[in-house]
């Protein structure tokens, strides 16, 4: 059974051409063979009626066009007489009839004059068959030349009619996973819009429940944060008081784990915010991506200097992207922070922001020790933290930058510096520039 509608078409369509060329070839041959006997039967009939009208006489051989096409004219005279086989001859009836001359089948039309001699027109049987098989068979050449040349039609036809479907196919294969837009029902054949109708129905469902769910990871994280501010407080509360030494030692682990679930609710709200599908683009305002960038090491620049790293601008150029500000603000912000948090006191963190182009480019770079190359590839996965639990990271920061280089229409990529004695990570970011 084939699966493939464009080889079954084709299988099925050949089979139907090649049945009809062969039937319609072997009546094509069989009328054409029975039409060239049947003319020269009348040639013989015609040259036998100018024999007897005293148009040609004599024993004689008549030549055609090719030597083998002979007609030959025979004298029988009154009575039997000469080789036995002209005495069989001249007992035959008048008319055509088929008879034997030297060994070989003949075709021969008797007739008698009115003097009462008798004659006989006469062909090979054989070449007579010979001319009339040649003149089928060209008959039926054009048919069998015509069905390859079908086959190619068939084929092109097919390949041409279900272009659309696999064109369909192609768009759907190349679309991004959160993708969610219809597809175009215009340049499709009819016959496949209600298919395509399904796949929109699929598609909206799946925004749809998509939607549901980023809402409610939003409304958990933001219902989780009011009893969680209550206890944060209740435990600011119990600092004031006298405590033994254990107690006090329990309350600042309480408290760190109160901020560890903080930092946690606040990176599941940014999540769910930036989750959303890529908007459009030309309604989003537009932001220097350099100043951003610079509000944000500025808030980051009093950790930076408790931990002794040098955090700063390698290149700071004017780039203008399209985009909200908050949005731009918490994809550096979460990039600069794990630079901080993954390097070591003494190390450094250069930030390089330039327009290659259409393309804004942002490149934070750290002396930290970098990803193992086995799991540099699922940094950017939600709650993937690697070979490294402990701190206060819950592995959502990569994933949020992510969602909002895929919503800025841009591409994101981490890499660890090869550089001899020397370690970190660099990740580049490449959003489309804002057309200034
Ligand atoms: N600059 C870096 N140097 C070394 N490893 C890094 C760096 N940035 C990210 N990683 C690795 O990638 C993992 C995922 O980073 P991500 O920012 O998503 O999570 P996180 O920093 O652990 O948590 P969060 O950002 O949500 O607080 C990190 O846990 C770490 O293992
Ligand atoms: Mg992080």
């Amino acid at each position: 059974m084939i699966r493939s509608l464009r080889g079954r078409l084709f299988i099925s369509l050949t089979a139907v051409v090649l049945l009809t060329g062969l039937v319609g070839g072997v009546f094509a041959h069989r009328w054409a063979f029975d039409e060239a006997i049947e003319t020269q039967d009348s040639v013989l009939i015609q040259i036998a009626g100018l024999v007897q009208n005293g148009g040609l006489t004599g024993a004689r051989d008549l030549h055609g066009v090719d030597e083998d096409s002979e007609v030959w004219l025979i004298e029988l005279g009154r009575a039997p007489q000469g080789a036995p086989e002209e005495r069989l001859l001249w007992r035959l009836q008048d008319g055509m009839r088929d008879a034997t001359r030297k060994g070989k089948p003949i075709r021969v039309v008797l007739r008698t004059r009115s003097d009462g001699s008798r004659f006989a027109v006469a062909q090979s049987t054989g070449v007579r068959d010979e001319i009339a098989g040649d003149m089928a068979f060209r008959t039926v050449l054009p048919i069998a030349a015509l069905i390859p040349c079908l086959m190619l039609v068939i084929a092109f036809v097919i390949a041409r009619s279900l272009g659309p479907m696999v064109r369909l196919a192609d768009e759907l294969d190349a679309r991004r996973a959160d993708d969610m837009t219809a597809l175009p029902l215009r340049d499709l054949p009819s016959e496949l819009n209600p298919f395509v109708s399904s796949i929109n129905g699929l598609l909206r469902r799946m925004h749809d429940m998509m939607e549901q769910q980023r809402r409610f990871i939003a409304d958990a994280a933001h219902e989780l944060r009011t009893p969680l501010t209550a206890l944060s407080l209740q435990a600011e509360n119990l600092d004031q008081v006298e405590l033994p030494p254990t107690a006090r030692e329990r309350l600042a682990v309480l408290r760190q784990g109160m901020l560890r679930s903080k930092h946690l609710l606040e990176q599941l709200l940014a999540l769910a915010r930036h989750d959303a599908a890529p908007l459009d683009r030309t309604q989003w305002e537009i932001v220097e991506l350099d100043g951003v960038a610079r509000g944000v090491i500025a808030d980051l620049l009093q950790q930076a200097i408790g931990r002794d790293v040098d955090l700063g601008f390698e290149r700071a150029e004017p780039t203008p992207v399209r985009g909200e500000p908050a949005m731009l603000a918490a994809m550096i912000r979460n990039l600069i922070d794990n630079a901080l948090r993954f390097t070591s006191v003494g190390g450094r963190i250069d930030v390089v922001i330039y327009q290659d182009g259409a393309t804004a480019v942002l490149q934070i770079e750290d002396t930290g020790p970098g990803v193992a190359p086995e799991e540099i590839g699922r940094i950017f996965e939600p709650f993937f933290r690697g070979q490294r639990p402990e701190g206060d990271g819950v592995g959502l920061g990569l994933s949020i930058v992510k969602r909002i280089v895929d919503r800025l229409g841009g591409s994101i990529e981490a890499v660890n510096v090869t550089e001899p004695r020397r370690t970190g990570l660099r990740v580049l970011v490449k959003l489309p520039a804002a057309a200034v």
